[in-house]
């Protein structure tokens, strides 16, 4: 009889050894822990649901699989709080035992982050943070970037503008590390061109209070402003920037996080607003028409910038994932197939610079309707200077 041979000393042994190697087996089965730290509330937090929705929206793509292994997720708010944020890593690190850290929207957060994963060698994916420090004196092995620098939206459109002879600029922005970068970026390719910042102004991350600083720049009258805002902020300071009447005389110019995601919410405000971006919403790249459709039909939502982003976060482990086969713990191979991946993305194909951001087209958009339309290339292939970076 079965059962009375499987009480015998030799089949006890062959049993135990078999139940182990099925213990063993769903180990390698182990799913792949992605750690989201986002804002999920505050003035970014749709850009946090976004950047998750991308992701997830890939991974689904592949059968809800990287490299073979099926795919967990955890979340933390990081408020875009850089006071909470070392607090806020180390969990995802140490408590939940995270494979990968996908994270985040702020440059002070996101600067933190990287921090936590240089000291426990822990993988990083940027999907959005510009802070130029991650990668330049920040840059690791194990830190990647999906999105951009500061510096390279900046830069971008202060080309652009020098171009177009606006003679004089003046800054407005929140005074951060995205804020400070972004306008130096602008700074050097507007003055490169035979262009002039004549004044600097900002206000604390997330303060909307605009007023005061709309009146100063009507008594100055720069050619133009070039701003960075984003999110929530970006709504309410188009809005008011319309309701001061600026509109016709001096001429308002930003990063293409001004007008990303935003444009429902500001309405007629944004009409005609020009901005540089490494995405537009009328792209006619296969991808991108594929992206959008299957993004509008599951989450009922356009994708944005920051959709693609976290989309092209989860491209850019998914190739690392794939070429060691599941084996996360492979750490230098996965790194090796992050690194040499070309990334299809929506917004055009990229590839990685040797500190881990993207080298990318950045496009000159256009406010048209609900749209920022693409009106041209603004810098073809740019790459982000990586000073300080000495991996
Ligand atoms: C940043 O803090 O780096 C940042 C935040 C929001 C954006 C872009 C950059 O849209």
């Amino acid at each position: 009889m079965t059962a009375l041979r499987l009480r015998s000393p030799l089949s006890s042994t062959l049993l135990a050894t078999a139940l182990l190697s099925l213990a063993g087996g769903a180990c390698a089965q182990d799913k792949l822990k992605v750690g989201f730290m986002l804002p999920y509330t505050g003035t970014y937090a749709a850009l946090g649901v976004a950047i998750e929705n991308g992701f997830r929206q890939y991974v689904d793509e592949q059968g809800g699989k990287l490299g073979g292994r099926a795919v967990e997720y955890v979340k933390v708010d990081d408020e875009s709080d850089p006071s909470k944020a070392a607090d806020n890593a180390n969990k995802l690190v140490k408590r939940d035992n995270v494979d990968v850290m996908v994270g985040t929207v702020h440059s002070g957060v996101a600067m933190a982050m990287a921090k936590v994963a240089k000291d426990n060698n822990t993988l990083l994916i940027v999907p959005n943070a510009g802070a130029d420090a991650i990668t330049g004196p920040l840059c690791a092995p194990n830190i990647f970037r999906s999105s951009f620098s500061n510096w390279q939206t900046g830069f971008a459109m202060g080309k652009v503008a020098a171009e177009r002879k606006i003679k004089t600029a003046a800054t407005i922005t929140w005074k951060y590390a995205a804020g400070d970068e972004s306008v130096r970026g602008f700074k050097e390719g507007f003055e490169a061109g035979g262009g002039k910042v004549v004044k600097e102004m900002n206000l604390p991350f997330p303060n909307v209070e605009f007023q005061a600083l709309l009146t100063e720049v009507s008594s100055i009258k720069p050619d133009a402003v070039y701003t960075f805002f984003a999110g929530g902020g970006a709504v309410k300071f188009v809005k008011d920037w319309s309701a001061a009447g600026l509109g016709n005389s001096v001429k308002l110019i930003g990063s293409g996080f001004l007008t990303d995601g935003t444009l429902e919410a500001q309405g007629d405000a944004a009409k005609g607003l020009l901005t540089t971006l490494h995405y537009a919403d009328d792209l006619t790249n296969p991808k991108d028409k594929a992206f959008r459709l299957q993004y509008a039909k599951t989450y009922k939502l356009q994708p944005d910038v920051y959709a693609v982003q976290g989309y092209d976060a989860a491209q850019l482990l998914g190739a690392g994932m794939v070429a060691v086969k599941g084996d996360v713990k492979n750490r230098d191979g996965l790194v090796k197939a992050m690194e040499s991946a070309k990334i299809d993305s929506p917004r055009g194909p990229f590839t990685l610079s040797k500190a881990h951001n993207p080298v990318q087209d950045f496009y000159l958009r256009e406010v048209t309707g609900k749209v920022n339309k693409n009106v041209g290339i603004a810098v073809k292939g740019l790459a982000d200077p990586a000073r300080g970076c000495k991996a």
